[in-house]
């Protein structure tokens, strides 16, 4: 029938996402600095505008005093942007629901790279407790939800941190209009079905009435039919669909033209006049595929030894979940790698890798977007990878080659303009950047077409309204058939 559209109205939109856009830091009792979060899901919720939003989640700060907790909530409220409304998290608790049933167990699952050695006997006590803990997190998440929530509000969870989340918020409420939405990708049943609290987790993502996707785990680990509208549970269906993410391009495009990206741009131009320049700029994290990137570069030089002095990697990455030992082995071996072929290749004035452990601020960034000659994403996996998009929005004058790994999402949307590569197979990717270095001007222009096309078409903004609009269709159709 007639497909229903929600999208005049100024909705009211709880966003709730294990991270605030800005992370607190402390500065004595009750004063507090805010700096901005990095990663896809803040850059892509910021770019959502047309929703009278309240963002509610952890400002990645341990406040256990009622005073700073106070001065916290006022000063992100005071926050321009969106309404920010914080959860607090003691320690204990982040240590084993972030550090440990998030970023040890379902990041590396949900990313293909399988559950860590320890926790393989699903019974040991780390795992449950940490589970607990994840749960008693998601609990505290409904708390805030429930204290800020009015009736007819829309309340969409974000990401692996808060799959518990719909059950909590639903139990409480069932008429409240709860969406989920995955940032990551969820992984094939074989995998998830290593998970000990496999069932758990998922039931609780199905009382939502709107969730992201993942139809193949419902239907194999839980035996439930699939059908077009979604997965039926118990008698309640879920509404299953594919939103794909998008960044707001016109901030971008946009930036360009401000006069301190316009400086950013001269510096860097003449800082590396004379070489051609290949841009990385990720969270150091081991899906992005950082060391296997930097060794395809030097098996490029090796085969290349004429580009030498011609060609530099940058790579930006900045350091993230650094509590997590994993982590920390990542940072070691990426700087062991980087001093050893800078060693190697490097001459008195120059280096081939300038590798910097850290994040950049908007202005910088666009302008790295806009001169450099080559983007290298070589993700082992990744959900989308926003990174792609944001370089190809700034590439409209340079039009510079995207190298683009077959594992992240956008490869399915930038796959015909980006050079698409399997990032463990080094020898490929280091033929790939020589074809990049090399390619003609009229194919980087119709490659970069395609891709720009795409990205200021499919935008944050999009994905937000598309997303809230099904939602709210969910619920209509929803009341429809039980009064049948
Ligand atoms: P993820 O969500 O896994 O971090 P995405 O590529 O989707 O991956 O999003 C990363 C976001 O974080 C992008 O918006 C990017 O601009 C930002 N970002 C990543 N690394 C840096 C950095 N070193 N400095 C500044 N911003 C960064
Ligand atoms: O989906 C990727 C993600 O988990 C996002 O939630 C976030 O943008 C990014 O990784 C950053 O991770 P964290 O919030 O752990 O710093």
């Amino acid at each position: 029938g007639e497909r229903l559209d929600f999208r005049t109205s100024k909705q009211r939109l709880l966003v709730v996402a294990n991270r605030l856009p800005v992370s607190a830091v402390r500065h004595g009792e009750d004063s507090w600095q805010l700096e901005m979060s990095v990663g896809g899901l803040v850059t892509a919720l910021l770019g959502v505008k047309e929703f009278d939003t309240r963002w509610i989640g952890w400002a990645g700060v341990n406040v256990p005093d009622e005073i700073g907790q106070k001065a916290l909530a006022k000063a992100l409220d005071e926050k321009l942007m969106q309404r920010c409304i914080p959860v607090f998290l003691d320690e204990e608790v982040v240590h084993q629901y972030y550090n440990g049933y998030c970023n040890n167990i379902l990041w590396p699952l949900f990313h293909y790279i399988g559950l860590p050695q320890e926790d393989r006997l699903a019974t040991t006590r780390s795992f449950q407790s940490q589970f607990d803990a994840y749960k008693k997190a998601n609990q505290l998440f409904a708390d805030v939800v429930n204290e800020h929530y009015e009736e007819g509000d829309v309340v969409w969870c974000h990401d692996y941190h808060l799959m518990f989340l719909p059950k909590c918020l639903k139990e409480r409420n069932s008429k409240m209009k709860v969406g989920w939405f995955l940032h990551t990708p969820f992984p094939s049943s074989e995998i998830h079905r290593m998970l000990p609290s496999r069932l758990e987790l998922l039931r609780s993502v199905l009382a939502a009435d709107l969730v992201g996707h993942f139809v193949s785990a419902c239907t194999r680990i839980l035996g439930l039919e699939g059908t077009p509208e979604g997965v039926e549970d118990q008698g309640k269906l879920t509404r299953i669909a594919a939103f794909p993410v998008g960044i707001d391009s016109e901030r971008f495009i946009k930036a360009l033209e401000l006069p301190e990206v316009q400086d950013h741009m001269k510096v860097l131009k003449q800082r590396f006049a004379g070489r051609k320049v290949m841009l990385g700029v990720d969270r150091l994290d081991m899906i992005k595929g950082i060391p296997q990137k930097i060794l395809a570069f030097e098996k490029f030089l090796e085969e290349n030894p004429n580009w030498c002095n011609k060609v530099v990697l940058l790579q930006i990455a900045v350091p993230t979940r650094t509590d997590v030992p994993e982590y920390q082995k990542l940072t070691s071996q990426v700087h062991e790698i980087v001093g050893r072929i800078n060693g190697r290749f490097g001459s008195l004035t120059a280096v081939p890798i300038h590798h910097l452990d850290r994040s950049l601020d908007f202005h910088e960034l666009c302008a790295l977007y806009a001169v450099t000659d080559v983007a290298l994403v070589t993700s082992l996996r990744d959900g989308m990878n926003l990174v792609s998009y944001e370089y190809v929005a700034c590439q409209e004058s340079k039009k510079g080659v995207l190298i683009l790994s077959e594992f992240a999402g956008a490869a399915q949307s930038l796959g015909a303009g980006a050079i698409l590569v399997n990032p463990w197979n080094v020898t490929e990717v280091a033929s790939s950047i020589g074809y990049a270095l090399n390619m003609p001007a009229d194919e980087r222009e119709k490659r970069h077409h395609h891709n720009f096309k795409h990205v200021i078409s499919h935008t944050a903004q999009e994905w937000a309204a598309t997303f809230v609009s099904e939602l709210n269709v969910t619920i209509v159709e929803a009341q429809l058939r039980t009064r049948q």
